[in-house]
């Protein structure tokens, strides 16, 4: 028994845990009613009574040295525990709230980013602006009725300023100050006089796009803006084009896109017509390139001009568009996955 009792304090001196697991396993190993040191006092009760006396101290030593070692180390791990949750520097004190992009933004960046593949470079103009650059350079008639005051924003004390009712005015900007070739598009916010509504506000935004060059046709604007819808809104998309007016287009027309949900059978989203109606373009005046500083006997162009609102409106099925100006964090949020 002696020597049990040795062999088992050697044991005792050398124990150690990494875990609190482990330590159980020691302890009930040792100091349990199951366990060897138990065990050995059971033992005890055969031992010639001469020798109860001197084994007996050495199984109370024994038994007192293996509960101080296993408390010792239960100390050990408990600090250790400690040491790590308090100093651990790679935990974030508050969860990081992530904000989100703007759903116009978004779709802004898409557009910019197709085109931009397509080798247009983005231009930018003024938001508080002169008639000539909104209206007179762009061919609109004296008595146009955009310009009248029902329509347009002017500036009080300043007849000639106003905030600008499209981005086609970025057009002139750009031509009187570029030669060609131009191939720019012009992302920007425009205001017009009207009641804030689900469907209409007093700004929105729009996408303008410029192209000039020799030997430019309509089968270039086709072919541009056919690449621009499959682009944005998958390949499968086809578009029509609608003759149309305006006055800085010769001539012009409003696109149409295949409608997203149906695919062209008819739905409320296009209202049983198949397709949706999404930017204006044309071929320019030959007037408009004249009145900007650009020759056109030898130049031609397309433009075409887009609202952000309408197209994020069929992305993601915005209904009330004032929810694009409110900031407000429950709409906002909905965009975290978007990019
Ligand atoms: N400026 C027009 C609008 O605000 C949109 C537009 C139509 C722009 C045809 C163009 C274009 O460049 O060619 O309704």
């Amino acid at each position: 028994m002696l020597n049990k009792i040795e062999q088992l304090l050697d044991e005792v001196r050398t124990l150690t845990a990494s875990n609190a697991q482990e330590l159980e396993a020691l302890r009930i190993k040792y100091l349990s009613k199951k366990g060897c040191i138990s065990d050995l006092m059971n033992d005890f009760r055969n031992v010639p009574s001469e020798q109860k006396r001197e084994l007996g101290m050495r199984i109370n030593a024994l038994k007192q040295e293996a509960t101080e070692h296993i408390n010792a180390l239960r100390a050990k791990l408990a600090t250790k525990e400690d040491t790590e949750t308090v100093y651990d520097l790679t935990r974030t004190p508050y969860p990081a709230e992530i904000g989100t992009r703007h759903p116009l933004t978004i779709v802004r960046n898409r557009i910019i980013d197709i085109f931009s593949r397509m080798g247009f470079t983005l231009a930018d103009g003024p938001e508080v602006e002169d008639d000539w650059h909104v209206y007179g350079s762009m061919n609109f008639a004296d008595d146009h009725p955009a310009r009248d005051m029902q329509d347009t924003f002017y500036v009080q004390g300043a007849p000639s300023m106003l905030l600008r009712s499209h981005t086609s005015s970025v057009q002139s900007r750009v031509m009187e100050t570029t030669q060609p070739p131009i191939r720019v598009i012009c992302p920007g916010r425009v205001y017009r006089n009207e009641a804030v509504s689900a469907r209409a506000h007093c700004f929105f935004h729009q996408v303008e796009g410029l192209y000039v060059d020799e030997q430019v046709s309509f089968t270039d604007l086709k072919q541009v803006l056919l690449t621009f819808a499959r682009e944005l809104f998958g390949t499968e998309t086809q578009i029509r084009l609608r003759p149309s007016y305006f006055p800085f287009t010769e001539p012009s027309a409003e696109m149409d896109v295949s409608c997203q949900i149906c695919h062209g059978e008819g739905c409320s989203l296009c209202k049983g017509t198949g397709w949706l109606e999404i930017l204006g373009c044309g071929m320019v005046h030959p007037r408009v390139l004249e009145l900007n500083g650009i020759d056109s006997e030898k130049y031609k162009g397309f433009a075409f001009g887009m609202g952000i609102e309408r197209i994020a409106n069929l992305l993601y099925r915005v209904k009330d568009l004032r929810l694009f100006s409110e900031n407000d964090v429950r709409f906002l949020d909905e965009f975290k996955a978007a990019y």
